[in-house]
């Protein structure tokens, strides 16, 4: 009436880390486990318990066989194919780098044992996941194959290591498997990349603004101004903008499907690939902000505010009671905006949004995401206040770098006005039920 009390043999070729690890778990799991090794009597170490044969023998013990080697070493399986011909041989490998052989592992192995059943699997984990048992963070793993059969051979394995299987399809999709391991934090690239890019272009153009133009015109030296008021510009520059780039692709998604009258038509990859970075967009303005913040407050110890303010101490100045509005306001809009902005940022990490309802999840990150939009661009505009009347703001005909950072938010936020209009809004509700616009409409 208990079955699984009798213990089924797995095969392991191969007593490297990758294959001592993969034991011992398989070994935990309640698996009986023999290892197929070219030295089955000094091949080292392996966990208790488990057989250690040559690979021949190894091979009948098991209908399933783990290849835990290398990819170079896959000819020397040629010579077995008498005993490995209708086995399932399950391929974990990877490579050091991406397009090093024309053709993926799982498809090289499938070429010369054309009458094994190869499934590609595990190759995600690594010896130190496996041996510590999957955590949350990587309790997936992916599997393809040719044979259904096998493949859910091999899923029962991996659903008692406690693995979530994801497949994938044929060996075809090995190539895709492959690549999962070498990709380095993905989807935070073009997030980085845009950071860095824009971070880069307004520092010259400050440093233009404000340091040479000083220079050549009152022949002072304000270079100092680079490591804090420069930065204290670029950094909130930089942020504001990344803020409303996370909510332009929804505007332009919403655009398209009223354009088109329809769901149901797929949007461009470019504006997909953005829709899916947004939260690493978001976070990333989030850091540059902090940063904004964090050299705001430092702003009071520098020498040279000091210095300032030291030598401003015998004159009898006036209060404006407009300049002490104008402050005040900006101030404050910066620190609710940046409240929210800090409140988003927490909601999108997945242990705490996974805690949230679609619904609460959507009004934080959508209808609170538009008013820190908002609250930020009008600590933009009240911090510019009245400067776009003054010339001395467009040194060199240049625009000032807040007015620039402006630009995308101001027209992010109109976009996003526009689509609340009653009449778009209506609309656009049907679309999205799956209502489809047709010409007889
Ligand atoms: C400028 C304070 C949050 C975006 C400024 C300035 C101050 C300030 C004092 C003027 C800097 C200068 O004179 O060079 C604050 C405070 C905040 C806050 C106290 C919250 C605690 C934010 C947030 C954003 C933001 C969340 C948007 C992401 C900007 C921008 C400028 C600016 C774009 C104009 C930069 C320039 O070109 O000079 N903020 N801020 N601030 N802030 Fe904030």
């Amino acid at each position: 009436t208990m079955p699984d009390l009798i213990q089924q043999s797995l095969c392991i070729f191969g007593t490297g880390d990758l294959g001592r690890s993969l034991g011992h778990r398989l070994f935990q799991s309640g698996y009986r486990v023999v290892y197929g090794s070219r030295r089955p009597d000094s091949c080292g170490p392996v966990p208790q318990g488990a057989q250690v044969l040559n690979h021949a023998e190894a091979a009948q013990s098991s209908r399933i066989i783990f290849l835990c080697i290398n990819r170079e070493h896959y000819s020397f399986l040629q010579a077995l194919a008498p005993q490995l011909n209708g086995k399932v041989l399950v391929d974990v490998s990877n490579n050091p780098e991406k397009d090093m052989f024309p053709e993926a592992n799982a498809v090289y192995l499938q070429r010369l044992l054309p009458e094994a059943y190869v499934v590609k699997a595990l190759n995600t984990l690594s010896a130190w996941g496996l041996q510590n048992g999957p955590s949350d963070a990587n309790r997936q793993t992916f599997i393809c194959g040719d044979s259904a059969e096998a493949k859910q051979a091999v899923s029962e394995v991996c659903t008692r290591l406690g693995l979530l299987v994801l497949d994938r399809g044929g060996v075809g999709a090995s190539r895709e498997l492959e690549d999962f391991p070498l990709q380095l934090f993905p989807m935070w690239k073009l997030p980085m990349r845009i950071a860095v890019g824009l971070s880069g272009a307004f520092f010259f153009y400050l440093l233009i603004r404000d340091v040479i133009y000083t220079y050549v015109y009152e022949g002072k030296d304000v270079s100092f101004r680079i490591l804090v008021s420069l930065a204290n510009k670029v950094f909130p520059i930089v942020s504001l903008i990344m803020l409303a780039l996370c909510y332009l692709p929804g505007v332009m998604a919403a655009l398209l499907q009223l354009h088109r009258g329809t769901k149901y038509r797929r949007f461009p990859d470019w504006l997909d690939r953005w829709m899916l970075c947004r939260k690493q967009m978001g976070l990333v303005a989030l850091a540059l902000a902090s940063l904004h913040v964090l050299y705001t407050l430092i702003i009071p110890i520098r020498y040279y505010v000091r210095y300032r303010i030291g030598a401003l101490k015998n004159q009898t100045t006036e209060f404006f009671n407009i300049l002490a509005w104008r402050t005040d306001s900006y101030y404050s809009m910066g620190v609710l905006g940046f409240a929210l902005f800090i409140l988003l940022g927490i909601t999108s990490l997945p242990s705490v949004s996974n805690a949230l309802s679609w619904r609460e999840f959507s009004f934080i990150q959508s209808k609170l995401g538009y008013v820190t939009l908002f609250l930020c661009t009008l600590h933009g505009y009240l911090y510019g206040w009245d400067k776009f009347l003054h010339l001395y703001s467009y040194k060199w005909y240049t625009l000032p770098g807040y007015m620039l950072s402006l630009v995308v938010p101001t027209v992010v936020l109109g976009l996003k006005l526009l689509l609340l209009l009653p009449c778009v809004d209506r609309r656009l509700t049907r679309i999205r039920r799956g209502w489809e616009h047709t010409p007889q409409d």
